[in-house]
């Protein structure tokens, strides 16, 4: 199984970015997972011809070649940062890669509940027209403390958390397969070929 894990935040010393790099290898043996940046991806702008920057149209051809996305969202204000709305701007404007897309969001804070409502922000910006990834319901993953838990050479030292997280992750590997299974091309280009505009 091939993921991308996309890290939600340009923070150079993101616990996020230590959590996935943790999942890449703890899970290594379950799935092939790619941990994406966003922190080079240009802000968000609109480009009339709706083409993508270089580095926007790599990173949508990841997303696309993948069989499942992985997202770990700090919080910010109560939501999600402004560069990983940023990176959702591009794709919904540009390739609309995450559509029907199998996506597991999980999260990790510094303090102890931190995520839970950036991650609820996340599920709703998910389900935008444009956007429309398949997210997995029935899970939050949230792990605070995460400076505590998480060391440099990307260990998560909380055994309850790793059980946790391998629970999760196990119901992920079942949900992207079956949803694989489930989703039908035809769904797909339709809903790739929502526009706001109506056509005169
Ligand atoms: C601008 C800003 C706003 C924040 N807002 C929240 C918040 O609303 N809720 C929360 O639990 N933590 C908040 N935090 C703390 C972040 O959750 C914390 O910095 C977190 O570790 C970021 O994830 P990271 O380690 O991947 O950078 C905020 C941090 C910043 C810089």
């Amino acid at each position: 199984m091939k993921l991308v894990a996309i890290v939600g935040t340009n923070s150079g010393r993101s616990t996020n970015r230590k959590l996935l790099k943790f999942m890449a290898k703890h899970f290594a043996d379950k799935a092939d997972i790619e941990v994406l940046e966003i922190k080079d991806l240009p802000a968000f702008d609109e480009p009339e011809d709706k083409i993508a920057p270089a580095e926007v149209a790599i990173f949508s051809q990841k997303i696309t070649e993948a069989d499942g996305v992985i997202i770990s969202t700090p919080e910010y204000d109560h939501t999600i940062p402004a560069p990983l709305s940023s990176a959702l701007e591009w794709i919904a404007y540009t390739s609309r890669a995450l559509i029907n897309k199998p996506t597991m969001i999980v999260g990790a804070s510094l303090g102890l509940l931190g995520t839970s409502r950036a991650q609820a922000h996340l599920r709703q910006i998910l389900d935008a027209p444009e956007l429309k990834a398949r997210v997995m319901p029935g899970t939050e993953f949230l792990l605070g403390h995460s400076e505590q838990v998480l060391d440099d050479d990307f260990n998560l030292n909380d055994a309850d958390k790793v059980a946790e997280l391998e629970e999760h992750f196990a119901e992920f590997q079942d949900f992207v397969t079956l949803t694989n299974q489930l989703v039908k091309q035809a769904d797909t280009d339709r809903k790739k070929a929502f526009a706001w505009e109506v056509e005169e």
